[in-house]
């Protein structure tokens, strides 16, 4: 069974209050179980780390125990080449996912240091971005899921 890292960076465990007219009025947590739901569904193992703390991405990164991810790193996509380099040396793909379109946004958006070493990068969908993400991983193992 393929196993999926969901990957979220900072400021995302505020979901629900956080901007909402940017980032929808979903928790973590609720966007969390609808991606578990989706994922069983596609015969997909999911497993979810969230951290406010670099550091603490790139350490699970590291552990290397997924076959492929699914990251929104948050505002760390505007700014870490720490963030990439993990991304790169660990050596599975990753679907860059974002609930806004960043493209967009304030010009210091537009800088992203994820976009070229995605498989695909999935935006301004809301949370639907994650199931998207989810059943572009599922044909790409063959699993169907359409
Ligand atoms: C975000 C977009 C980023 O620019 C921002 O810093 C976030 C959330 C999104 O999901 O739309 O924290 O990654």
């Amino acid at each position: 069974m393929t196993a999926v890292l969901v990957l979220q960076g900072p400021n995302l465990n505020l979901l629900g209050t956080r901007e909402p007219t940017i980032y929808g009025r979903e928790s973590l947590d609720e966007i969390h179980a609808g991606i578990a739901a989706r994922a069983a569904e596609l015969g997909l193992e999911v497993e979810f780390f969230q951290s406010n703390h670099e550091g603490a991405l790139i350490d699970r990164l590291h552990r290397r125990d997924f076959d492929v991810s699914i990251v929104n790193a948050a505002g760390l996509t505007h700014t870490s080449v720490a963030l990439r380099d993990a991304l790169l040396a660990i050596e599975r793909p990753f679907i860059e996912v974002h609930l806004s379109d960043p493209s967009t946004r304030e010009p210091f958006r537009q800088v992203n240091f994820l976009h070229d070493i995605a498989l695909e990068s999935i935006v301004g969908q809301g949370s639907r971005g994650y199931h998207l993400a989810l059943e572009s991983i599922a044909r790409r193992a063959g699993g169907g899921g359409g």
